[in-house]
């Protein structure tokens, strides 16, 4: 298939990117690491959490950060919430996307969310069904789809089950997550054949982290099979704390820089992106794994 035109990047980092962090990040500092991914004309910027502090420490300011936040009119601000009482947080937050969550493996589900798949499922549609009647955007995460730390392989008939549910509650997008990066071109192939024989591509995102470095392949894979929805993370930052193995997301700005060497229009500005990396490598004081910021240092150094 022909590449798409235009792509739309979900931008994890501030969540995702941070949840897995040892260092503190006070909440002025992430408002300011948000501001700089906004001025980058990220268009959905997930930018905290509401779950159980004491599960994801990092993000324990949520309630905080998103008040009194700063807005920008052309950005969809998002967060994660796993349940009514992370619901109720992020309808005082009055952000635009509620992104629910789930595992396609029982044994991740477990250690992420406390419950069964069973149990998960009641209360995603309940959220969904309390979401769209205050107008809110729909997002929910499918994860380990390309392989569990504990399960290994999940059956495809289990991705397809449980999209089929989400997608039967009326979620706006599904983004089916490799939780560990497991994912390989090869396997990426298949499944999307599978999956987009019976679900339309615009209500599915893919979401790669970069353990073995495959998520650039991943995803141009995908872009060929039809995909025009991806998640991804400013550095290269991110992880699950449930998922042993798990390391970051692929960075923004390297699949930001991909996807204009391919003439794909997502309209990011790519130096305001290498800014905001920039920034949060040196919050986090480690060499972060993104390819265009190194790139960029060892110009700006020679
Ligand atoms: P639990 O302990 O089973 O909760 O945790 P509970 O319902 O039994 O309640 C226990 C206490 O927690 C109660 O307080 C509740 O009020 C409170 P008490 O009565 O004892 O004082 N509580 C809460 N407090 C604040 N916010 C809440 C909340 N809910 C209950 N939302 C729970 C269940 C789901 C809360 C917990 O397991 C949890 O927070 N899990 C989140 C784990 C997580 O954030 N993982 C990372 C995100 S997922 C991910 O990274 C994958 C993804 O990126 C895609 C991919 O890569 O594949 C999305
Ligand atoms: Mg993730």
């Amino acid at each position: 298939m022909a590449l798409p035109k235009s792509v739309l990047i979900r931008e994890v980092g501030p969540r995702d990117g941070l949840q897995n962090e040892s260092v503190w990040l006070d909440t002025g500092e992430k408002r300011t690491w948000i501001d700089l991914l906004a001025a980058a004309q990220l268009p959905y910027i997930e930018v905290t959490s509401f779950v159980h502090p004491k599960w994801v420490p990092a993000l324990k300011d949520a309630k905080e950060l998103t008040q009194s936040f700063n807005k920008k009119d052309d950005i969809t601000y998002a967060a994660l919430i796993p349940n009514e009482k992370g619901l109720a947080h992020f309808f005082e937050a009055n952000l635009d996307t509620g992104a629910m969550f789930i595992s396609s493996s029982e044994t991740h589900n477990k250690k992420n969310m406390n419950q069964s798949i069973h149990e998960t499922l009641p209360v995603i549609k309940q959220m969904t069904a309390d979401l769209k009647a205050a107008g809110k955007n729909t997002r929910a995460y499918i994860s380990t789809v390309f392989g569990c730390p504990y399960e290994k392989q999940v059956p495809m008939d289990q991705v397809l089950r449980l999209t089929d549910i989400l997608l039967s509650y009326g979620i706006d997008e599904i983004s089916l997550g490799d939780t560990i990066g497991e994912a390989h071109p090869l396997q990426v192939e298949r499944r999307l054949d599978i999956l987009l024989e019976r679900f339309p591509a615009d209500k599915i995102a893919l979401h790669f982290h970069d353990t073995k470095g495959m998520a650039l392949a991943n995803i141009y894979t995908a872009l060929k099979a039809g995909i025009t929805i991806f998640d991804s993370s400013s550095g290269g930052l991110g992880g699950c704390p449930y998922a042993p193995g798990s390391s970051g997301n692929v960075a923004t700005e390297d699949v930001v820089h991909m996807l204009q060497k391919l003439g794909i229009e997502t309209n990011i500005h790519l130096p305001a992106l290498i800014k905001a990396a920039e920034w949060i490598e040196a919050k986090v004081d480690r060499t972060l794994p993104s390819h265009c910021l190194r790139a960029y240092h060892s110009q700006t150094t020679s």
